[in-house]
């Protein structure tokens, strides 16, 4: 996910005008605690909801009124989620059989999270066809199972809004991580084409597009890619992105695109990467 060790492209700064940290853009993020109820009442399922991007969306998404389903594997680390949404007063169940128990306990489902993935840092030829089969089931056929389950019911109740997550990785290739960069390009347009079929139809569909988050998956690749020796330490990831993202970064950006406010957006890609996409 980290660009090649460019000279050019990584830089903030021009070299030799190093910011302390302090001065770097953005600071820590901030707690988003305006709750302005942009989902209220509405049905949504979040994916890779147990942890990370996925469970601060679930939790956002609730504190704005919106009936979440978490959906992940970890079947112990989504309850605990739902559990922390009900103590708060929100509304939210862990849900195994996804869309139909999403939709028997809250309704039919009008807004989807597409955001369950994982990731792959190898160089190219040590991968063997069941590693890039598995990802692509991960991260790419997830997405459709998911969509095509959810849009008919979402059709039936008028339309509705789904969010996919992709990277900066569907655009800015990195040195081992073929596999992950074409899973993520096939996620950008995947939410591309599904907005253009059903826009007509009620339905917008777009992607939020993440730098490094700090979350399980972000932590991971760091590691891995250092380990490869490809950079990317802290200050490679503050020259590149200002800082690290943190989870609630994406959230905000995928409530605004679930919710009302993005009313005329379907068919994009919002990069929420501190810059890493525009240097
Ligand atoms: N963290 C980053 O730096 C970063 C940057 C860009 C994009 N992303 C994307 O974000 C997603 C990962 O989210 P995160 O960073 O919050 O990571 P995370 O590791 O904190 O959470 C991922 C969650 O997804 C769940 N999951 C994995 N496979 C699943 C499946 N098949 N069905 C249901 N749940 C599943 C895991 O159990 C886990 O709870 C991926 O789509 C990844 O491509 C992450």
């Amino acid at each position: 996910m980290l660009a090649a060790p460019s000279k050019n492209k990584l830089h903030l700064f021009p070299p030799g005008t190093k910011k302390k940290k302090s001065d770097m853009l953005g600071g820590p993020a901030v707690e988003c605690d305006r709750r302005t109820g942009r989902l209220e009442g509405r049905s949504t399922i979040v994916t890779g909801a147990a942890s990370g991007m996925g469970a601060a969306s679930a939790k956002l998404f609730a504190a704005e009124g919106a009936k979440v389903a978490v959906v992940d594997v970890n079947a112990a680390g989504a309850e605990a989620v739902a559990a922390e949404i009900r103590a708060a007063g929100g509304v939210a169940i862990a849900v195994s059989e996804a869309v139909a128990a999403a939709e028997a306990a809250h309704g039919p489902c009008v807004c989807l999270f597409n955001h369950a993935g994982g990731l792959s840092v190898k160089p190219f030829l040590d991968l063997t066809l069941a590693e890039w089969d598995a990802l692509f089931a991960k991260n790419v056929t997830s997405m459709f199972l998911m969509t095509r389950a959810v849009l008919p019911g979402m059709l039936k109740a008028g339309g509705g809004a789904i969010v996919c997550t992709s990277s900066i990785s569907a655009v800015f290739a990195t040195p081992g991580e073929v596999l992950y960069d074409a899973s993520k390009g096939a996620c950008h347009m995947f939410a591309r084409a599904v907005a253009v079929e059903f826009r007509d139809r009620g339905v917008r569909c777009n992607t939020v597009c993440p730098g490094f988050v700090d979350t399980p998956h972000g932590r991971k690749e760091i590691r891995e890619l250092t380990a490869l020796g490809v950079p990317a330490s802290e200050q490679d990831i503050a020259e590149a992105q200002g800082r690290l993202g943190q989870p609630d970064d994406i959230a905000k950006v995928a409530l605004f695109l679930l919710s009302d406010d993005s009313s005329f957006v379907t068919g994009s890609h919002v990069f929420a990467d501190g810059g890493f996409s525009a240097v």
